[in-house]
Formats: structure tokens, sequence, C-alpha cells
């Protein structure tokens, strides 16, 4: 048995969730689903991102303090992670005393180590990205994200010497060929690394909303800095021992692509300078896009979209849970940018999900019942759909082992395709009750049994039910899949009609 310890980013709580975070969430919770069915131990955890300027302004905009305003927010995450049955084992708030006690432990080792000293700070500085810029890296003086105008900044500050990290990290990057995947996304953060590290600035004395620096009060940690070492304390860094030697060894993070430079040469140089082996694995995904820009709150605020078009429970209400989960997995690679829109969920609904899978599982019901008196038949050992069903299984759990969800499903979904294009060539419907139609429905029902532990880690509940119609006992997901994933296992049961389960969607959006 294998372990996996997968992290979303922390979300600013700043603002309410929009599906932009909930696709970096999806996508992780769907990961961690497949690990568990395939039988690993597994530790997924997400959380909010509490401090920093951008948070204290938010909170002030509102009238509440940071704290109140935090509490709000942070529930609105939780709130949207139930409904999209995000099966997170910890979530954390950077504003939590364990956070406290593992960032002030583990920077303590730094400093103790020598690699953090105090100097002057000046440069261009965005809120919205918590972030400085250099002149030539803006837009004119502006974010080249947000297109706000950069504010100066000067700042006695404490400052961690990544410079000294610049030629241990490249060796890292050598001899660690998948510690960032994609390979353009880890090729993005070497050739940042080959233009040379400058030493960061880590503290800041302009707000108090922040981690406090247990070497000199006056400082709070800069919001990044403590922000990374949230996927140590959700793991007991400085509290347990055994529990970090048994989770960070396995530790993957996956992370929007604008956040690259933090996680994948900051982050690994805070750990080594704390003597800590760095993150096992990155992921970086692409953004999800309205009319080519980056999806965000502040398209909704600035009126080019419906806030209702953004929102994941509204949205998970309009079109389903699964159906929006299957859409956040399926339409794009994971790494790639996509355009999102509601005629896309729709089109990929009435394809896939209606057209597809909803008409298999209604057409085997249906025969299952006409001619079967409504009970399952076995499948055959010699079936042509074994060859590729098992391919099937193959492909898609490599896939998803290479954190490749949208594959894994479109392998998936052409196992539905060839199930349907079986029963069209047999047409079962036309024969007599018999052996003949009892093989061929045998067969579909065993290629649905599998299609149905394949999609459980993307649509969870849509795979209990049609588990459920097709007289399976347990649950899909129980795993382990090399065990359950074998053809031949289909045991034969009632097989239940039921309500369609993806009526099309007709409606104008
Ligand atoms: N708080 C930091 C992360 C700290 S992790 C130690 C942060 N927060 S964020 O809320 O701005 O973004 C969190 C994640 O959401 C990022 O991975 C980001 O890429 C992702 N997304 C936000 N908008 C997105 C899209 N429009 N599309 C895809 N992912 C997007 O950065």
């Amino acid at each position: 048995m294998g372990r996996f310890y997968i992290t979303t980013p922390i979300y600013y709580a700043n603002d309410a969730p929009h599906v932009g975070s909930a696709y970096t969430t999806v996508n992780a919770d769907a990961l961690a689903r497949w690990h568990r069915l395939a039988g690993d131990d597994v530790k997924f955890m997400t959380g909010t991102d509490e401090h920093g300027q951008k948070m204290a302004d938010a909170a002030e905009k509102n009238g509440k303090s940071p704290a109140e305003w935090t509490d709000l927010m942070s529930e609105r995450f939780r709130e949207a992670w139930s409904a999209l049955n995000i099966s997170y084992d910890d979530f954390i708030r950077t504003t939590e005393p364990r956070h406290y006690e593992t960032v002030q432990k583990f920077l303590s080792v730094i400093y103790e180590n020598g690699y953090i000293y105090k100097d002057v700070y000046k440069g261009l500085y965005c809120v919205s990205c918590e972030d400085y810029y250099t002149l030539e890296a803006s837009d004119n003086g502006s974010c080249p994200i947000h297109h706000r105008v950069l504010t100066e900044m000067e700042e006695e500050n404490w400052f961690f010497q990544l410079s000294a990290f610049e030629d241990r990290l490249i060796e890292f990057y050598d001899t660690h060929p998948g510690f960032v995947t994609p390979e353009t996304k880890r090729n993005e953060a070497y050739s940042f690394m080959k233009g040379g590290l400058k030493d960061i600035s880590i503290t800041r004395t302009s707000i108090t909303w922040g981690v406090p620096v247990p070497w000199d009060e006056r400082h709070v940690f800069y919001v990044w800095y403590d922000a990374l070492i949230n996927y140590l304390t959700v793991i007991g860094y400085g509290r347990d021992d055994e529990e970090v030697a048994r989770w960070w060894p396995h530790s993957n993070h996956l992370i929007g692509k604008e956040i690259l430079r933090f996680h994948c040469v900051w982050w690994p140089a805070m750990c080594m300078a704390a003597g800590l082996e760095p993150v096992h694995h990155v992921h970086v995904n692409g953004w999800l896009l309205v009319g080519g820009e980056k999806l965000g709150k502040t398209m909704a605020a600035e009126g080019g979209v419906k806030v209702s078009d953004i929102e994941p429970i509204a949205l998970s209400q309009e079109f389903g849970v699964d159906p929006l989960r299957y859409y956040l997995l399926r339409e794009t690679a994971l790494g790639n940018d996509g355009e999102f829109s509601l005629e896309g969920i729709a089109a990929r609904y009435n394809t896939d999900l209606a057209n597809n899978l909803g008409n298999l599982v209604a057409r085997v019901a249906a025969v299952v019942s006409s001619k079967c008196a409504g009970v399952g038949p076995l499948p055959q050992s010699d079936s042509t759909l074994r060859a590729v069903a098992e391919a099937t299984t193959a492909k898609a759990a490599e896939a998803w082992e290479n954190f490749a969800p949208q594959r894994a499903l479109e392998v998936t979904f052409d196992l539905v395709g060839a199930t349907n294009a079986y029963l069209e060539t047999h047409a079962p419907w036309k024969m007599e009750p018999g052996s003949a139609v009892d093989a061929v429905m045998g067969d579909a029902l065993e290629a649905i049994r599998l299609v149905t532990i394949l999609i459980s880690p993307a649509m969870p509940s849509v795979a209990e039910e049609i588990w459920r119609r097709i007289g399976l006992r347990g649950a899909p997901d129980s795993g382990p899949f090399g065990a359950v994933a074998t053809w031949g296992l289909y045991p034969g049961g009632p097989v239940e009609k039921g309500a369609s389960l993806f009526p099309r969607i007709t409606s104008e959006l």
C-alpha cells in the first residue's frame, strides 16, 4: 500500500470562493479519491490563507475586524466544499494556534541556521498578489495580473537568503526530474532559477495582521512566507515528528500556475534551509478563463460576468454537483488553460453524461427488465468487450496516477461508447429472451460496473447510484482497484430502471 499526501493551495479568505478556486479543489479531491480507491493511505488537505494586507483591507472595507471577516469567509469555503462533496481530511486556517506554532518553529530553525538577516527593502508592491514586482516585470508600473497601479513600499525587513540556494536548487531539479510537472512548468521554474535568485523580504512592520516573528516582535511574517508552511502545520511539524516522517516524503502540491515561483523555488529552498527534504512533487494547473482572461471575483465585481455564473454552489444547483465536477475534471487537461462557460458545461453534460453514460444505463436497465425479468445476468469470460475494458482500466489507472483526470475520464467514456456500440451491434432488444440476450446484457453490466468504479473519483454520488441500480452491494469506491477492476466480477442482481440519471439540458442558458 502506498501513501499519498495531497494539498490544494490555501485560498485567500478576503472573498468567497469562485469556480476557479473550485477547479483546483475538485481536481485535488478526485486525485485523493482515486488514491483511496487504489488502496493507498491518503491525506488530503485544503484551507484558507488569512493573513496579509489584502485581508486586512477587505475586512476594513466590510466594516469588520480581520478575525471576524476571515471567520465569515473561511466558512464560505467550507460550505462550498461541502456542497461539492470535497473529501478533505483536514481544513487549515492560518490563524489557528497550531499554525503559529509550526511557523515560528520552522522559521526559527532557518534563523538559527543563519539564512535570515535584516536589511531595508524598497520596491513596487501589488496587494492583490501580495507580491513585489520589478519595474521590468510590471506592466508599465501596473500589476500584469490585476492591472492595478503598483504601490511603492520601503521597509526595514528581515530577509531570507534565497540566493544561497541557487546551486542546490538547480542540482535538486537535475536529480529529481519529476519534481515539477508538467514539463513546461518545470522548465519555467528552472529558467527562473538559472536567471539568478535574489534574497526575499519575509517580514513586515507596516501591518500587525500576521504571525509574529519570534526573535523580533515588532515584525510579522510576510503572508506568503507563513502560508507555504501550512503544508507542514497539517502534518504536525514541530509537534509530531512521526507524522511528518510518515507524510512528507509522499507530499504532492497541486497549485495554479501563477504561484509556481513560490512553490517551486522559494518553498524547496526554505525546506533546505530548515534541513528538511523539499516537497516530493508539485503539479501545476492552468487557469479557467472567461474571454481569455483569468476567471475571478473581480470579473463579477466589474460587471463582466454574473456572480451566480461563477459561484460554485449556484453552479452545482443549476447543473448538479457531479456534472459540475465532471466538467471541471474532463474539459481541460490539468496543466493547460481552458475557457469556462455555461454553454461548455451544458455541451459536456449533454454529450457525455446524457447521450453516452445516461443512455447506456437506461437502455441496459430497460432490456434487462423486458428480456431478463429484471435480473442482471453474468458476464462472459470471452466477451469482445473484455479486451476494451481491460485496456481502459489500465489506461485510466495510469492517467489517474499521472495527475491526468481529463485523460482518465476520456478513456473511461470511450469504454462507455464502446459498450453502447456493442449493444447496437447485437441489438438485444430485437432478440427473444434467452441465453443470447443474457450474454450480451451480462457483458454490458460488467462494463458498466467497471465504468462506475472508474468514474467514482470524479462523480462519487452518480457512481453510487449506478452501483445500486445494477444490483451491486457495497460501494463503487471501496477498492482496492487492482482487485475489483478485473473483468468478470459482476455477480448478477436485480436491476432497477429508475428515473433518468441525466435529463438533457434543452433550455437556453
Ligand atoms: N493564498 C495563495 C496560496 C497560498 S498556498 C501556500 C493564493 N490564493 S488564491 O485564492 O489567490 O488562489 C488559490 C488557488 O486558486 C491558486 O492555485 C489559483 O491558481 C487557483 N485559482 C484561482 N483562480 C483560478 C482560475 N480562474 N482558474 C484556475 N485556478 C484558479 O494564491
